[in-house]
């Protein structure tokens, strides 16, 4: 639980060292929202286009994480936290190593994603709230949670019987009832190329 007997190690090869070798910065890119608002395959494909300008990503997702690193957590507030509290640690160390990472976790809570916010220095990460009206996820409902939550299956069911926090002042929202997923993916690369953190045509 202490760091009192560690010390920081500096790096020589640091994060500005490699954007300028690299040709690109690194940041985090945090897509918050319901769970089938369509986080995960903006993420993605917004990666796709990234990647073939060979520009160093990576997307982490929830339903992965939780089965590996984050497999003894539960959805419970406390542990949603926790569950928030470590990628927020892990996605730090990714921006250190120069790589753009997206993020696509429900991460409910304003003061979890408020405290991963507080890791970075400002510009470096990027909230974007993927809104989707409730009733247009559970049409959606891909894997099925909805049905089963509404019937009690599923307990604290963010959108059922757990809450989400609405982002206040996110640094995007994509509205993904009412774009598609190609012009969500654009207003991402957009903002990216604006915050200057790529360059491509
Ligand atoms: S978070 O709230 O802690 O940020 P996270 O994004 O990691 O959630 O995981 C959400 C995914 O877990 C959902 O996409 C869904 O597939 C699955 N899941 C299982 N149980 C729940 C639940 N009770 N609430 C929300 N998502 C759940």
């Amino acid at each position: 639980m202490s760091s009192a007997h560690t010390v920081w190690h500096e790096p020589s090869v640091n994060k500005e060292k490699r954007a300028k070798k690299q040709g690109h910065r690194s940041c985090i890119v945090w897509f918050t929202g319901l769970s089938g608002s369509g986080k995960s395959t903006i993420a993605h494909a917004v990666e796709e286009k990234l990647f073939e300008q060979n520009i160093r990503t990576y997307v982490m997702d929830g339903d992965n994480i939780r089965h590996g690193l984050n497999k003894d957590l539960s959805f419970t507030p406390e542990d949603r936290q926790e569950n928030i509290r470590r990628i927020g640690e892990l996605t730090k160390l990714f921006v250190d190593a120069g790589i753009i990472i997206f993020t696509a976790f429900i991460s409910p809570y304003k003061k979890d994603r408020d405290a991963v916010r507080q890791l970075f220095p400002k510009g470096e990460f990027i909230e974007v709230h993927v809104k989707c009206s409730l009733e247009e996820c559970e049409r959606r409902d891909p894997k099925g949670w909805y049905r089963k939550a509404k019937a009690g299956e599923i307990k604290n069911y963010t959108g059922v019987s757990s809450p989400y926090e609405v982002p206040e002042k996110p640094d995007l929202v994509l509205e993904t009832d009412k774009y598609s997923v190609n012009e969500c993916v654009d207003r991402v690369i957009t903002y990216l190329k604006e915050a200057d953190i790529v360059r491509f045509e």
